[in-house]
């Protein structure tokens, strides 16, 4: 008789149920299930020998929630109030149901849970109709049917659109059958494989290398209410300094000072916004970490000082490698405290990065992530509030990492083949605790190129080291969209692409698309050209100023939605797949660059040599945003895409606040809030959020919220009392109309109010070119409202027409 290689599951020997659900003894397993809220089941399976053990994904326990159980002759079946488990007891396998019988997803019938060997894997039945999304920081189309992908976390220099893995892991996608939007969490963070049905027609499956088979499966009614449940488990962004919201310019590297400050004037001189500038490895004295190179910066505090002054921040780069030196503080220290990472006979594992022969510390270990944090007391003074946190895959040169080499996992230990894709979460949380020490009462940015799932709560994301090509560009699009998909939020990449050199039409038109990406940052590699924005010429100047200008124009509206996902992990670039999941359109290879920025905003990211582009407007009424012109949704259009115009629509009813245009956000708008409104047949609500923007008094309710609302049928614009006690910078507003068709007097509070005409210019016109305003007939304008008092006032304002 042959053997069989591959062993499942096997049958129901016994059950029991406790408190968050049941417990499931089979012929190879134990499998616990636990329901960890309305809509989200976890199967934990562990064979003998094995323990769950501990998370550095998950934050969430278990919340009590009601439950049923019925024990059927051939089946169990659990019910929360929204999902429906069915477990089959001859040969267990799990299938997900909404409430009313439809089929969300399903064990394969021969496979479900296996293994071979230690490789543990889920095998689910791959539906006809099924899409998946999400997986965060990987290549290739939006769709990942067909695809498999491996998370193992990896300097990938100079990838490109099939490459895989790359920097950061998180093992969470959402698939979309019988129109019904699940996720799955497979929470391991060994080597894994996604496999969407790639060299077969029968799985979906995910795997893993070793380790227990733990997944989450989510159900809910929307796609972003399963990105929330997601961010239940794994974390939420915490509130940025706005600052990490504005534009920032770097370079691998700006050096000496004197440089650094020659980048700061040109864009105060020629009125570029900007907010931040990097240090990136040539500001360390032989790239050993925790000092300054003395001749390139004599005065760091000084420098910081004065480019605090001209309203910009400073972040520098940080490597986890420590320079093996007998001489070398930092190094001296890790030996005396043990901080770092060992072979089993207790040598110190050795392996080359930037400063030569390094050292690395283990932050699985709490004492490691104090001591790296302690070790950072010293930037601190200097003045820095932003860390970038590189090369923490962790990277070394040879690539290969010996996999015995043992880390101490909170105190469980694991070798390199378990805490590998989770040392990059590590080292970041280990940098935003050590701002946490230090920087006490503000916020700090931490950027990060490695993670796992749970990274947002550290780290923003940028995605590596790209090249600059046009598909590069539009692939880095897909890629912070799919990690917005992923909980991650506050995503970005390299504008202008690391490797290689963009000529003067693709830089135009990738900093206007990265103009409406989270993380906005020009970075490129050593030995390339100039990314400034005026060493490509005049026309490139004035063409990304004038993206940039309208990005700090849009700081009410963008910080808004970064609130928003830091409540909701509502992302801020939104896949197309969120609010139109069920449109085969938006999947489609040459549309599938389109997303939202913030509610409001479609941002169709073509390419810089495309004069002329197809453009697909998803269900609904959007206008052109340069001239408002009109169009009705679920259509595809060519549209004339020349530089200068990123094709850009704005969705009818909505409601976006605008302020004047600063050069940096620590600069004050005037006191006018400009409230753009765009008629369409759906209503709309826009939360509106405002706090300081750099301490965390908004946790005692030192904000000022606002629910804004459109009434389409009652024709009527309300904005509702203010919630919380912040008092609001601004004292007017101007509310703008676009595309509707008023009479001369629009009623405000119940009292008559005149209208005026306005040629409002949405973005500064440029002079040698084609101006962009509104057409004035359809762009109407109320300034001076009575109700002036916007910051305080506790009453609703309502306007009617
Ligand atoms: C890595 C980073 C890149 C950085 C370079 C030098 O390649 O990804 O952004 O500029 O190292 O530090």
């Amino acid at each position: 008789m042959s053997r069989n290689l591959n062993e499942t599951l096997g049958k129901l020997l016994s059950f029991e149920e406790n408190k968050h659900g049941i417990q499931l003894k089979a012929d190879n397993a134990t499998v616990e299930v636990i329901v960890y809220n309305d809509a989200i089941i976890n199967i934990q399976v562990c064979k003998d020998g094995q323990e769950a053990g501990h998370s550095y994904a998950l934050v969430a326990e278990a919340i009590p929630t009601s439950f049923s159980v019925e024990n059927k002759r051939d089946k169990i079946i659990l019910k929360t109030p929204k999902i429906v488990l069915e477990i089959l007891k001859k040969q267990i396998r799990f299938s997900f149901f909404t409430l009313d019988g439809t089929l969300i997803n399903e064990d394969d019938k021969s496979f479900g849970c296996s293994w071979l060997g230690t490789e543990a894997t889920v095998y689910k039945k791959l539906q006809a109709d099924e899409k998946f999304i999400g997986l965060g920081e990987k290549t290739r189309g939006i769709n990942r049917r067909g695809q498999a992908y491996v998370n193992w976390n990896t300097d990938s220099f100079a990838y490109r659109g099939e490459t895989d893995p790359l920097y950061v892991s998180t093992p969470f996608y959402i698939g979309i059958h019988n129109d019904q939007p699940y996720g799955i969490f497979f929470d391991n963070p060994h080597k894994t494989t996604f496999n969407f049905g790639a060299g077969n027609d029968r799985f979906a499956y995910f795997s893993a290398e070793d380790g227990i088979i733990n997944y989450y499966f989510i159900y809910d009614t929307s796609i972003a209410k399963i990105i929330q449940n997601y961010a239940q488990l794994t974390g939420f962004m915490p509130m940025q300094p706005k600052w990490s919201l504005g534009f920032q310019q770097c370079r691998y590297s700006y050096y000496p000072d004197t440089e650094v400050m020659n980048i700061a004037q040109n864009f105060r001189e020629r009125k570029i916004p900007i907010d931040v500038l990097y240090l990136d490895i040539h500001y360390m004295d032989a790239y050993k970490v925790f000092t300054w190179n003395k001749s390139r910066f004599p005065n760091p505090q000084k420098m910081l000082a004065n480019l605090k002054k001209m309203g910009i921040q400073t972040v520098v780069i940080m490597d986890p490698g420590i320079k093996v030196e007998e001489s070398y503080k930092t190094y001296k220290s890790g030996m005396k405290n043990d901080v770092f990472v060992k072979y089993p006979d207790d040598s110190c594992f050795t392996a080359g990065v930037w400063p030569g022969d390094c050292h690395f510390p283990d932050y699985t270990n709490p004492k490691v992530r104090k001591w790296w944090s302690d070790q950072m007391k010293e930037v601190f003074k200097v003045g820095l509030e932003g860390f970038w946190n590189d090369m923490n895959e962790p990277a070394v040169w040879g690539k290969e990492i010996p996999a015995l080499i043992e880390f101490d996992y909170e105190g469980e230990k694991a070798s390199h083949k378990k805490a590998h894709n989770v040392y990059g979460l590590q080292m970041a949380r280990a940098t935003f605790e050590g701002t946490q020490q230090h920087l006490k009462k503000k916020r700090a940015f931490v950027l990060t190129r490695s993670g796992y799932s749970g990274i947002q709560r550290y780290a923003a994301v940028w995605t590596g080291d790209n090249v600059a090509t046009d598909d590069d560009m539009l692939l880095g699009v897909r890629m912070v969209c799919s990690m917005g998909l992923t909980g991650m939020p506050f995503a970005g990449y390299d504008v202008g692409g690391f490797v290689g050199d963009a000529d003067k039409n693709l830089y135009i038109r990738w900093m206007s698309i990265a103009s409406f990406a989270p993380f906005f940052r020009s970075h490129s590699m050593i030995n390339t050209r100039s990314g400034e924005p005026w060493t490509f010429g005049e026309e490139a100047e004035e063409n990304v100023r004038n993206y940039i200008n309208l990005r700090y124009r849009l700081m009410p509206y963008i910080y808004s939605a970064f609130y928003e996902a830091s409540q909701t992990a509502m992302p801020i670039a939104r896949s197309l797949t969120i609010d139109y999941p069920l449109d085969g359109n938006i999947y489609r290879g040459e549309f599938e660059n389109e997303y939202l920025f913030g509610p409001s905003f479609l941002v169709c990211a073509v390419k810089s040599t495309a004069m002329f582009s197809k453009i697909y407007l998803p269900k609904g009424e959007w206008y052109y945003l340069y001239k408002d012109n009109f169009y009705e949704g679920e259509q595809e259009f060519l549209f004339e895409t020349p530089i200068d115009k990123l094709p850009i629509f704005v969705k009818g009813g909505s409601i976006i606040p605008m302020q004047s245009l600063t050069q940096s956000t620590a600069e004050k708008p005037t006191n006018t809030l400009d409230i753009h409104l765009y008629w369409g047949q759906n209503d709309h609500v826009f939360e509106y959020y405002e706090d300081d923007g750099t301490s965390f008094e908004f946790k005692k309710e030192q904000y000022c919220k606002r629910a804004m609302l459109f009434n389409s049928e009652e024709k009527s614009f309300t904005i509702e009392p203010k919630i919380g006690k912040y008092k609001s910078h601004f004292k007017k507003i101007k509310l703008y109309f676009h595309g509707f068709t008023l009479d001369k007097n629009v009623k405000v509070n119940s009292r008559n109010k005149k209208i005026k005409q306005e040629n409002f210019e949405f973005i500064v016109p440029i002079s040698h070119f084609d101006p962009w305003y509104q057409d004035p007939d359809t762009s109407k304008l109320i300034e001076d409202l009575p109700f002036v008092e916007f910051a305080n006032t506790n009453e609703s304002v309502q306007v009617e027409w």
